[in-house]
């Protein structure tokens, strides 16, 4: 049995531990924001945030997230209210056939959590090992950089509410 705490959500799974997180989201917790690209660590299709990091969940055994909180796209809004990520990403219109970006904004996010207000510089550099096939790389960028200026900037002590 593997615990995994998935958006707030503490699940008690009977699966394997080497089963990639991935797997563990898509097909037992129904949760296929993450998407299967390459299941070798090279595409982030499948990324999530595991603590406050970025993964390629392909790669990630369930059994090592261990106590961590693991987040996917699903955690961030809905349609009715998305968050500041999705909407910046509609508003771009960034996504073409929308494969990469689930993993996109679960990258971006990761660095606007620890960067509220990341420059267009650190959003290329943090996004370069997510691909997406479509060529919409542009439009991405423009997404990320309009949500970075929207994000507020929290002081000490203070949560901040990432829903726009
Ligand atoms: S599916 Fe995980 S990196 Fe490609
Ligand atoms: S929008 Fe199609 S792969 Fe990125």
């Amino acid at each position: 049995m593997i615990t995994l705490n998935v958006n707030g959500v503490a699940h008690t799974l009977d699966i394997d531990p080497a089963m990639p997180l991935l797997y563990a989201l898509r097909n037992h917790l129904s949760l296929n924001g993450a998407k299967y690209g390459c299941g070798l660590g090279q595409c982030g299709a499948c990324t999530v945030i595991v603590g406050d990091t970025a993964v390629v969940s392909c790669l990630l055994p369930s059994g090592a997230v261990g106590d961590r909180k693991v987040r996917t796209i699903e955690g961030l809004g809905t349609a009715e209210k998305p968050g500041r990520l999705q909407k910046g990403f509609m508003d771009k219109q960034a996504a073409q056939c929308g494969y990469c970006i689930a993993g996109m904004i679960m990258r971006a996010q990761a660095l606007l959590d620890r960067t509220p207000g990341a420059t267009e510089a650190q959003i290329r550099a943090e996004l370069e090992p997510n691909l997406c096939r479509c060529g919409t790389h542009m439009r991405i960028v423009a997404a990320i950089v309009a949500a970075a200026a929207a994000t507020p900037i929290a002081h000490a002590g203070e949560a901040v509410d990432d829903a726009a």
